[in-house]
């Protein structure tokens, strides 16, 4: 939820953070600071974007070779300068950052103010710094006192922290990521890859309840008991550039412009051992959230389409009392499919690791390389997307369609030889489809004047219509619904009043024509203001804007259909000035339930 970052080797820390920060900045930003130490450990920090702080501050003043860093999405304690990270205990000599929630917050609180603790922040992160100075009356060094305050909190965290005087950095983990990057005579601590792509490309990956020291030179592993543990860095193939922006104005445009290469990357992901393990199931039960739950829902419809039957269900509501149907049907003949940009949504892995206290194996479908889903997962098929900046999910969810019809295909003993062919001739439709994106520039121009929206499609063009409605209200702050085309005169239609745009998506494969142009006729005649998205000329025929789709293979049409109303959303929020790589109000991986 929170983006930090740490640094240990020769360079300026407080450019090198910077940089740093910028490149997970995704992951919140409400506010942000740097840490650096010298003689003693100086900070800025302040509310806003950095690039707004960088306007009002000279981070480049803090000198040291030593430093750390913050992006905040507030959860304890309102958005002002004070909260910002990083904390200090009261001496100055402790300085940290954090990602995640202290759930033991008040109680820890009470106790430190009564053995005389002086606040200066709402955050539950403060404390820490303070509890750590406790620890050290009574421990032997500071790791003792790091470990042992580790241990009297409760909740989820990443944390980096600095001691005067030390040439170190400790960092721990518990169900919020944190990774060291390893560098030639330099270290760091980062939330996310990206962030330090720049200066290497080896990273560990902490585990569940473990922390970590780096000096210049090296890292050192330990168990919050302290006991050491090995582990070599893994080597990963991102490059520098996957995580800049290279020319396009926003990374959202860049990554929706990647499609027709990022599709191709699933034509090298193994889904055999998955399928395996999900033929063996009983009972399949999908679990993901916002876009990914949008992916999961087409994945359903697949499985059903070769006689598969299996669950969808969206993470937060997996194991919620009262009489959770996953509560009763999962059992150790299910198999859980996991589905996870980011493969951090508390969300999701809390309902995963529910589901394995049933018994129920493991399907991991996750991005990030070395991400908790990929660990805890019995079974963990990487999308091959690539680093996904931009808040929003576009190239992911495309590659995670991909891979999961794959997997629905090879379960049920399709030629695997000819989905691949397939998805080369998607690759060449989402080509043309982003070559025509001056016409729905053209489309984007006529609605960004309307306020509220309508997205319909039948079949698995419903799911893509969600997945359309919600790039819509995330980057615009529009009120946008789908519905199942069929639905609407069951309800929503007393919505619609003159002049509603009504976005279509109807691949003439996907359901009956005719049933779709019934909807769309439904919604004429109520005056609403029809968009369609069509390789049929019956369906444009009905209505007032149109944007002919290429013909695409009908397996992949879900993607295909996806990539225009990513633009839309796109166009939209630039037409509208607003940033749509920093969606207010939200955060790329959501580490919080
Ligand atoms: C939508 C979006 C979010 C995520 C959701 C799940 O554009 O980005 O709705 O899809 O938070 O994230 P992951 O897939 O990382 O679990």
């Amino acid at each position: 939820m929170c983006g930090i970052v740490g640094y240990i080797g020769n360079k300026k820390a407080s450019l090198v953070v910077l940089e740093a920060l910028k490149n997970v900045e995704y992951r919140g930003y409400d506010s942000a600071g740097i840490a650096v130490l010298n003689s003693s450990i100086q900070i800025i920090k302040d509310v806003g974007k950095l690039a707004e702080i960088e306007k009002k501050h000279n981070f480049s003043s803090l000198e040291g070779t030593i430093g750390m860093g913050h992006t905040r999405w507030a959860t304890h304690g309102g958005v002002n300068s004070m909260n910002a990270h990083p904390h200090t205990d009261e001496s100055g000599e402790i300085c940290l950052v954090h990602n995640g929630i202290i759930e033991n917050f008040q109680t820890l609180r009470e106790k430190l103010q009564k053995a005389g603790c002086k606040f200066r922040s709402e955050t539950d992160t403060e404390l820490m710094a303070h509890l750590i100075s406790l620890e050290l009356k009574k421990a032997k060094d500071f790791k003792g006192a790091f470990l042992s305050a580790l241990q009297k909190i409760e909740g989820s965290f990443s944390f980096v922290v600095m001691h005067k005087g030390e040439q170190k950095l400790y960092g721990a983990r518990k169900s919020s990521p944190l990774i060291i990057g390893v560098g030639k005579n330099e270290m760091f601590f980062a939330s996310d890859m990206p962030a330090v792509l720049s200066h290497t490309r080896d990273f560990v990956f902490l585990q569940e309840n473990e922390a970590a020291e780096i000096t210049k030179e090296g890292y050192e592993i330990y168990s919050l008991s302290g006991a050491k543990i090995s582990r070599a860095p893994t080597h990963v193939d991102w490059t520098p550039q996957m995580a800049q922006k290279e020319g396009y104005a926003h990374f959202m445009i860049k990554e929706i412009s990647e499609q027709q290469n990022s599709i191709r990357n699933v034509l090298a992901t193994d889904v055999t051992s998955a399928a395996k393990l999900l033929k063996k199931s009983k009972y399949i039960s999908i679990i993901a959230c916002g876009t990914s739950y949008h992916a999961a829902l087409l994945f359903k419809l697949r499985l059903a389409n070769y006689g598969f039957r299996s669950d969808v269900v969206i993470g937060s509501e997996y194991s919620t009392p009262p009489g959770s149907l996953q509560a009763q049907v999962v059992d150790k003949n299910t198999v859980v499919v996991a589905i996870s940009q980011s493969g951090e949504t508390a969300d999701t892995l809390s309902a995963v690791r529910f589901a394995k206290t049933k018994g129920a194996r493991i399907i991991g479908i996750t991005n990030v390389i070395g991400s908790s889903l990929s660990r805890e997962a019995d079974s963990c098929i990487y999308t091959g997307a690539g680093p996904e900046i931009s808040v929003v999910a576009t190239k992911s969810f495309t590659s995670q369609v991909a891979i999961l019809y794959m997997l629905a295909a090879v379960c049920a003993g399709e030629n695997i030889n000819e989905i691949k062919e397939k998805i080369r001739d998607l690759s060449a439709v989402i080509e043309a489809v982003i070559s025509k994106d001056k016409e729905i520039n053209d489309i984007s121009a006529e609605l960004s004047k309307h306020e509220d929206f309508f997205f319909i499609g039948r079949g698995a063009a419903h799911p893509v219509a969600m997945e359309g409605a919600l790039k819509l209200k995330e980057i615009t702050y529009l009120h946008a619904e789908a519905y199942a085309a069929g639905e609407l005169k069951h309800g929503p239609l007393s919505l619609l009043e003159e002049g509603i745009p009504v976005i279509v998506i109807a691949p003439q494969n996907a359901g009956n024509v005719f049933k779709i142009i019934s909807s769309i006729k439904e919604c004429n005649a109520r005056g609403a203001f029809i968009v369609g998205i069509s390789d049929s000329d019956a369906v444009l025929e009905e209505c007032n804007l149109k944007f002919k789709m290429p013909d695409c293979p009908t397996l992949f049409e879900a993607i295909a259909y996806t990539i225009p109303l990513q633009l839309l959303a796109y166009h939209m929020a630039i037409k509208l000035d607003k940033d749509p790589d920093k969606p207010r109000n939200l955060a790329k991986s959501v580490t919080v339930e």
